[in-house]
């Protein structure tokens, strides 16, 4: 690999021209899977994981298939990584076995360690404070159905977790208004709210953090909501449902949205907690939209990172 490797581990060092550009491309390989069959032939990806998932493991192994490359599911437990092997080891070796690295951590240290000592492209595919891949696929959800994230309002309500600071980042870098909602207390990170506000600045985009449902779900054309306890954080599960439950998306929250506005989960879902199952089974549910786009806009991320433009 070159010394010009490019990762994606906060979207914050990105241009918005670049996640423009693939958001374009994950638009042609959708239309057009057949194009890219031998995209990444011969390439392969080494997905680790230190928590569960469903989308982001089979969405991945899929699409390194489906572009002619090999992902390799990686459970950290397994790994010597697991046994105290160090992080800048872990992504020296494998940097001299396979053509990129996707992680899915708990710090996001671990995987800007990993980017860091990696002589090869990595991939966040989640850490405690980003979910970079999930807002390509929500923001792709969003041009697909809308034409445009420019000016685009999405109102997130809920934790201000790794989702909502992802929403944030690609959000204000593609020039959208990006609402987040959240208890007292559970504001997104100060640190990625002024990254966004920075971004904004440069795209038309806009940045509101507010506790009032009211307030950031009137007129939006998408509302979101996600988990309100994230991985490692069931230990206040109990606590945060007392907390969360008058942020609930119900149909009395979506209906003060815009009339045409979908409703948007990175899943997996809690129907009943941080949703109503209404809400989510209903005609305006763009989540399995949402979901599959995970495929085409990682696909194209792969290609930009891994393929010989990359
Ligand atoms: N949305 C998402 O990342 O799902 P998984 O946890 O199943 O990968
Ligand atoms: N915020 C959630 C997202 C899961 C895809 C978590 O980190 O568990």
């Amino acid at each position: 690999m070159t010394a010009t490797k490019r990762d994606y581990v906060n979207e914050n060092d990105w241009a918005p021209e670049e996640i423009e550009k693939v958001l374009d491309l994950a638009a042609r390989v959708k239309a057009r899977p057949d194009g890219w069959k031998t995209a990444l032939s011969g390439r392969s990806l080494a997905m680790i994981f230190e928590k569960s998932s469903t989308r982001t493991r089979v969405s991945f192994e899929a699409g390194m298939f489906q572009l002619g490359g090999f992902g390799m599911f990686l459970s950290s437990r397994d790994l010597q990584l697991g046994r105290g092997e160090p992080i800048s080891d872990t992504a020296r070796v494998l940097s001299r076995y396979v053509d990129g690295i996707m992680a899915r951590t708990f710090a996001h240290a671990t995987v800007e360690d990993l980017a860091k000592y990696a002589s090869i492209p990595v991939i966040n595919g989640l850490s405690d404070l980003l979910h970079p891949c999930q807002a390509l696929a929500d923001f792709l959800t969003v041009r697909e159905r809308f034409g445009t994230a420019r000016g685009f309002a999405l109102c997130y309500v809920g934790d201000g977790n790794n989702v909502a600071h992802s929403l944030l980042l690609t959000g204000a870098k593609l020039g959208a208004r990006v609402t987040i909602v959240t208890p007292p207390g559970y504001a997104p990170d100060p640190r990625v709210v002024d990254w966004a506000r920075a971004a904004a600045a440069g795209t038309g985009g806009a940045i509101t953090i507010t506790t009032s449902v009211e307030e950031g779900v009137a007129g939006a054309h998408a509302v979101y909501t996600d988990v309100w306890a994230s991985m490692g954080q069931e230990g206040e599960a109990a606590e945060r449902a007392k907390t969360f439950e008058p942020y609930r998306v119900t149909r009395r929250v979506f209906g003060m949205a815009a009339s045409d506005a979908i409703f948007l989960h990175c899943l997996p879902a809690h129907r009943g907690e941080e949703v109503e199952a209404e809400v989510i089974d209903s005609p305006g549910s763009a989540v399995f939209d949402q979901a599959e786009n995970r495929l085409h806009a990682q696909k194209a991320l792969l290609v930009t990172l891994l393929g010989d433009a990359g």
